[in-house]
């Protein structure tokens, strides 16, 4: 038998599976074409799918069949939506939904999933747990995470693992660390309140647009006067609004952005100082203020010694590792690990695999290495093989 031909075909089947989903990109639980793709992937090898009650997105079963293994279930997680970007990488198989873009590399987490999947479905025999490979819907919107929680998937998961694209990283470079990785991202509206007037006679009204620049100054007192200065956190006012007319003050305005912290009782901290500062500024300036606060996923924090096992694992099949920086944006994949959301304690590890050095998530220019998939569906069934206590490898070449 020629071996490389048969790794050679296994290859180029999961490239051409990523670019189908690369051109085929669905918003936020509008991915029915991407999950009824997937599904006839993971049913084609034979993969158990679990009773699922969203529209979009899937859960895929495999079974060890080890006796007296592990028991436990390990999850991993990918996430399958795509942005509102209009592509412009001028690839072949470029998005042919105008509008619509895989620019977060979520085709190459579906791609490296299913790769992973079938992998394991191989390796049965070599552990004993199982392994659910959750196919997530939403995660651009921050929610889809909670939705597979709700759906009752994690009842009795023990870890879960995720991972994500990463442009600044060569194609196949493994990066991962301990402790914080993603930020909380929680979003604020501030709404301000005054009393209109002719633009020449303030004196008879209560402008809002003054206060509206005192809080402004004031929320970026937060970072430097109230929190910890060891501690990564940020605050940033994205959208201002007030006023129709040059000769007229508005009655109101409006400020939103949002906050980004690691630790939760910095998050807590942030939301009563945006709320005092918004409050007290607001009626030294005679006018009011309501404060609207919408919280988003928590910070993503790294088990130890799941980090550690990542980097083991790219160690033993000979792949690059790097630092993991840590990102100030976040990921709904810290639900999974937050006891508030699941009900449980579950540790968990977010780590990043390289896409080839290139533009950033979210540009139009965005693209994957088509070179870092094969490695990244071997390595990811590999490092899952040795969670679940096998200590052999996914042989190469692979039996399909
Ligand atoms: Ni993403």
């Amino acid at each position: 038998m020629d071996l490389s031909a048969k790794n050679g075909q296994w290859e180029s089947d999961l490239i051409r599976q990523f670019e189908w989903f690369h051109s085929h990109p669905e918003l936020s639980y509008a991915e029915k074409e991407t999950t009824a793709k997937i599904r006839a992937l993971l049913t084609k090898a034979n993969i158990e799918l679990m009773p699922y009650p969203l529209d979009t997105g899937l859960v895929a079963v495999i079974r060890g069949t080890k006796p007296g293994g592990d028991r436990r279930t390990a999850a991993l997680r990918c996430d399958i939506d795509a942005l509102a970007i209009q592509e412009e990488t001028h690839l072949p198989y470029a998005s042919k939904n105008p509008g619509v873009m895989h620019a977060c590399g979520h085709d190459f987490h579906i791609t490296a999933g299913i790769g992973a999947a079938i992998l394991l479905q191989n390796q049965r025999a070599d552990f004993g747990g199982t392994v659910k490979v959750i196919f997530q819907p939403g995660e651009e919107e921050s929610h889809g995470a909670r939705k597979i929680i709700d759906a009752h998937v994690m009842c009795d998961v023990d870890r879960i693992w995720g991972f994500h694209a990463d442009p600044s990283q060569e194609a196949g470079v493994i990066a991962v660390g301990e402790g914080y990785v993603t930020a909380a991202v929680d979003h604020f509206i501030i709404r301000l309140h005054g009393v209109g007037c002719h633009g020449a006679h303030p004196d008879e009204g209560k402008d809002p647009i003054p206060a509206a620049a005192a809080i402004i100054q004031g929320l970026q007192t937060i970072v430097s006067r109230n929190i910890n200065a060891f501690h990564p956190a940020l605050l940033s006012v994205t959208r201002v609004q007030a006023g129709a007319a040059w000769n007229v003050i508005s009655p109101d305005a409006l400020l939103e952005g949002t906050v980004r912290t690691m630790e939760p009782k910095d998050r807590l901290l942030y939301e009563t100082r945006v709320r005092e500062i918004a409050d007290k500024t607001a009626a030294a300036y005679g006018v009011s203020a309501q404060t609207e606060w919408i919280p988003g996923p928590p910070a993503t924090h790294n088990d130890g010694r799941m980090a550690a096992l990542c980097e083991t694992i790219a160690k033993k099949t000979r792949q690059k590792t790097a630092p993991q920086a840590p990102s100030m944006g976040g990921d709904d994949f810290s639900y999974y690990e937050d006891p508030a959301a699941v009900g449980k304690e579950i540790p968990g590890c977010y780590f990043k695999i390289g896409t080839g050095v290139g533009p950033q998530i979210h540009h139009p220019a965005f693209c994957v290495d088509e070179r870092a998939i094969r490695p990244a569906a071997e390595y990811l069934a590999n490092l899952l093989l040795a969670d679940m206590g096998s200590i052999g490898l996914v042989p190469a070449p692979l039996s399909r």
